[in-house]
């Protein structure tokens, strides 16, 4: 099938990447020339395991193409992604402004195409979007009728930075919003490929399904959070505790790691976009809205403990190992340890940093700390370190690596240390 993804950013890349990797011909859309540029170049403008190789092969199979121009990508498909970016608003409630943008120039293109045309949305939008916003405005630019003229959906994406491609190629299942039988038709011939689960529903139950998902998998990470930090308390390891509890079935075992809390670009965006929705709705979500305030402070008892352990932290050198929100990622977004590393600047450290791939992005919002090559680099001389994300690398560290440090006070947010290699070292929940 001939498919335009609309919008390059982590969803909108990877899944243009994976449609095509299965077969599909897919054309990506961007405003961003740069973007688009680098694409055409073989290259991702996002770090991402698989992908550069996967665009490559894709564009070498003739699968693949980019392009800045709208019209050129709805009028050479069959079916378009609306993939753009739905940031926050200042209170938090989501901001459409792309949404609303994009919509309107797609109704636009529609308006001089013959044939049948489906539009999904696959950015996460607040449920009540794409029949409120998006359908009336491709109905309004277009002159056509929704169901008529073109088909429209919603079909929520549900892939995790650092394993993004893996996400689109094995999705655990495929969640298909349909604004009628046709639309749903073309869209589950479309995911067929995948070899999922697809289950279709009406367009509302799509949106909400999304927020759902990551407001239970948010919370879950702050239960874990707060039974980690009784745990603490209590100088018991909060893993030893949920590798027990995640065997029920009922609960699973994932997403129950403690730590410094969640950060990236969706959890945070999205819990409180669907808190600011349900009061908008007037329900006041009290979990949700907890489960956001445990996450805040959460990344702050690193440094509670840091400064039990260390004292004044005015004039030291603090080494940070890890940076990206995530292993696998350069993505510093409402990362844990812009947080922590402001607060540390706060009290007077000097901050030398590590971290395989997030340095550049990090130094862009933080440009005080000093970022090195190596972890045993950064942890040169340092009076304490503290590592805030569990890259795989970590894990090879040895006793060595630390035996530069002026003094010897390793303290762990995430779980990224081998015990068998390092001796001497905390973490915030065990
Ligand atoms: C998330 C959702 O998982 C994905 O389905 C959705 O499409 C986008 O948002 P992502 O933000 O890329 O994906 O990463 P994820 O692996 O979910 O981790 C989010 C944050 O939670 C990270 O900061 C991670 O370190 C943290 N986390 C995750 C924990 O603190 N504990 C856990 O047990 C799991």
């Amino acid at each position: 099938m001939k498919i335009s993804v609309i919008g390059t950013g982590y969803a909108g890349l990877s899944t243009g990447t994976g449609l095509a990797a299965k077969g599909h011909h897919v054309i990506c859309m961007d405003v961003d020339e740069n973007r688009i540029d680098k694409i055409k170049s073989g290259l991702s403008p996002i770090y991402e395991p698989g992908l550069e190789e996967a665009i490559r092969s894709a564009a070498r199979e003739e699968r693949l193409e980019a392009t800045t121009s709208l019209e050129h990508a709805m009028k050479n498909s069959d079916v378009s992604f609306i993939c753009v970016p739905t940031p926050s608003k200042k209170d938090g409630s989501i901001d459409l402004r792309f949404i609303e943008h994009v919509s309107r120039d797609m109704g636009m293109v529609l308006r001089g195409m013959d044939g049948y045309h489906v539009v999904a949305v696959k950015s996460t939008v607040v449920p009540g979007t794409t029949e409120r916003v998006v359908i009336p405005n491709l109905e309004e630019f277009s002159g056509k009728n929704a169901g008529e003229g073109f088909g429209a959906g919603m079909v929520p994406e549900f892939l995790r930075e650092g394993s993004a491609l893996k996400d689109v190629l094995e999705p655990d299942r495929i969640v298909i919003g349909e604004l009628d039988r046709r639309s749903g038709d073309v869209l589950e011939e479309l995911h067929s490929v995948f070899g999922a689960p697809v289950i279709r529903t009406n367009i509302k139950v799509a949106e909400l399904v999304k927020y759902a998902s990551n407001a239970f998998l948010a919370t879950k990470i702050s239960f874990a959070n707060e039974i980690g930090n009784i745990a603490k308390k209590l100088g018991i390891d909060a893993y030893d505790v949920m590798k027990c509890v995640g065997l029920d079935n009922r609960i699973s075992p994932h997403f129950l790691r403690a730590g410094i809390g969640f950060g990236g670009s969706c959890f945070p965006k999205d819990v409180m976009a669907l808190v600011r929705k349900g009061s908008a709705l007037g329900y006041e979500p009290r979990l949700l809205e907890e489960a956001i305030k445990l996450n805040r402070g959460q990344p702050l008892r690193i440094v509670d403990l840091l400064r039990k352990r260390a004292g004044s932290l005015k004039g030291r050198s603090i080494a940070v190992l890890g940076l990206a929100f995530k292993p696998e990622t350069d993505d510093v977004r409402e990362s844990p340890a812009l947080r922590v590393v402001s607060e540390l600047l706060r009290y007077g450290a000097r901050v030398r940093a590590y971290d395989p791939k997030g340095a550049e992005n990090f130094r862009n919002v933080l440009p005080k700390v000093s970022c090195f090559s190596t972890a045993r680099e950064a942890l040169k001389g340092a009076d304490a370190c503290i590592v805030l994300t569990e890259w795989p690398e970590f894990r090879e560290l040895g006793d060595d690596d630390f035996s530069g440090m002026r003094e010897r006070i390793i303290i762990e947010g995430r779980k990224a240390l081998n015990p068998n290699r390092v001796s001497g070292f905390e973490g915030v929940c065990w």
